[in-house]
C-alpha cells in the first residue's frame, strides 16, 4: 500500500472532487445518450446502444450487428476469367447459342438489338453475358423475368448464348472517342468525388474485363441501372465498383450520361 495514496483518500477535498467527477460523468452520460436521443423521433428502447455507437461515430451496420450485413444478397460469386472473353473468337457454339436465343428475341430483339427497354445484347462482351446470366441465376442480380429465365440454363447454355451474342455485330453503335464532345463524367470523371471516367472502362478507349458495352443501350435502361447502383438495389458489381461511382452522381448527371450513351439508339429509332 502506497503511503501517498493513503493520504489522498483521507483528504476530504480529494474524495469530494472524485465524487463530483463521477457525478458529472453520469450526468453527461444521461444527457448525451438517453435524454438527447430520446427527444429524436427515431428513439427506441434498443436505441440506447445505437446512440452510443452513433455518438462514437461507428457505422450503423456495426451497431446493428450482423443484421446490417445480412440484409440484401451477396455481391457476386462469379470470378471473371480471360478465357470467357476469348469466346469472341471461337465460333464453335454460336449455332447452338442462336437456337437457345430464340427464347430471348421477344425482349432483346431478333438480332440482339432491343426494341423495348430491355438491354441490347448484340456484340456484348461474352464475359459480361456470362457473368450477368450467372448472377441472375444465383439471385445476386434481381429481375423477376431474368431470374426465371436463367433458372434452368446450364453452364454450357450460358457460354453458347454468350458466344452467339458476341458474334453478332454491335447494334447501332460506334465506340466513343475523344474526338467528339463528351459529357465531363464520360471524358474525365469527377476526381474529387472518386468518379472515374466512364470511357476508361466501358469501351471506346479502354474496356475493363466485365464492364458492359453500353453504347446504344435504351436510355430508360441506363437510367434504371445507374439509379439501382446508386440506391444499392443492384449490388452484383464486384468490389462495389459501379455502386461507388453512382453514389455521388446527381439525377441530372445520370440523365446526362444515359442520354449520351443512348444517343445512337435514339438515332436508330428515328430512322
Ligand atoms: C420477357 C422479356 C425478356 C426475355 C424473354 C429475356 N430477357 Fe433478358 N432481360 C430482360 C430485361 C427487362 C432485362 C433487364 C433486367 C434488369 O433490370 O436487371 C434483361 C437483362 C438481360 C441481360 C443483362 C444485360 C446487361 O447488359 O446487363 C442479359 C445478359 C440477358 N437479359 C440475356 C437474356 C437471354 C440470354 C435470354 C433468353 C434465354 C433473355 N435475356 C430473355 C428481358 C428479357
Ligand atoms: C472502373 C471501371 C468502371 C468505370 C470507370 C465505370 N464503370 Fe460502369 N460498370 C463497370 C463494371 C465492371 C460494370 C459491370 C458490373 C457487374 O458486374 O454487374 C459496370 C456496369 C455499368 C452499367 C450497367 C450496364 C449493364 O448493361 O448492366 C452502367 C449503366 C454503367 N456501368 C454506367 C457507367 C457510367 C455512366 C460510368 C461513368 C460515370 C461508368 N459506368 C464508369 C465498370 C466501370
Amino acid at each position: 500500500m502506497n503511503r501517498h495514496d493513503g493520504h489522498s483518500w483521507r483528504n476530504r477535498g480529494f474524495r469530494r472532487s472524485i465524487a463530483a467527477l463521477a457525478g458529472l460523468t453520469a450526468g453527461a452520460f444521461l444527457v448525451g445518450f438517453v435524454w438527447l436521443p430520446s427527444v429524436h423521433g427515431d428513439f427506441t428502447a434498443g436505441g440506447l446502444w445505437d446512440s452510443i455507437c452513433r455518438a462514437a461515430g461507428a457505422p450503423a451496420s456495426w451497431s446493428s450487428g450482423a443484421d446490417g450485413i445480412r440484409a440484401g444478397p451477396p455481391s457476386t460469386d462469379v470470378i471473371l476469367e480471360r478465357s470467357m472473353a476469348d469466346l469472341r473468337s471461337s465460333t464453335g457454339s454460336v449455332g447452338r447459342g442462336a437456337t437457345l436465343a430464340l427464347n430471348c428475341t421477344m425482349c432483346h430483339g431478333v438480332q440482339g438489338a432491343s426494341i423495348s427497354n430491355a438491354p441490347n445484347l448484340a456484340g456484348q462482351y461474352p464475359e459480361v453475358v456470362i457473368k450477368q446470366l450467372l448472377d441472375y441465376k444465383s439471385g445476386q442480380r434481381r429481375s423477376a423475368i431474368m431470374q426465371a429465365l436463367t433458372a434452368n440454363l446450364s453452364d454450357r447454355d450460358i457460354r453458347d448464348l454468350a458466344a452467339y451474342y458476341a458474334y453478332l455485330p454491335k447494334a447501332r453503335t460506334a465506340p466513343t472517342t475523344y474526338d467528339e464532345s463528351l459529357p465531363a463524367l464520360v471524358r474525365v470523371g469527377a476526381p474529387l468525388r472518386n468518379i472515374a471516367p466512364c470511357i476508361s472502362c466501358h469501351g471506346g478507349v479502354d474496356q475493363k474485363l466485365g464492364a458492359p458495352w453500353i453504347e446504344g443501350m435504351p436510355r430508360e435502361y441506363l437510367v434504371e441501372q445507374l439509379q439501382a447502383f446508386r440506391a444499392g438495389t443492384r449490388r452484383n458489381d464486384a468490389e462495389a465498383q459501379m455502386r461507388n461511382m453512382a453514389r455521388p452522381m446527381t439525377d441530372a448527371e445520370i440523365e446526362e450520361v444515359a442520354a449520351f450513351y443512348a444517343r445512337k439508339a435514339a438515332v436508330a429509332e428515328g430512322q
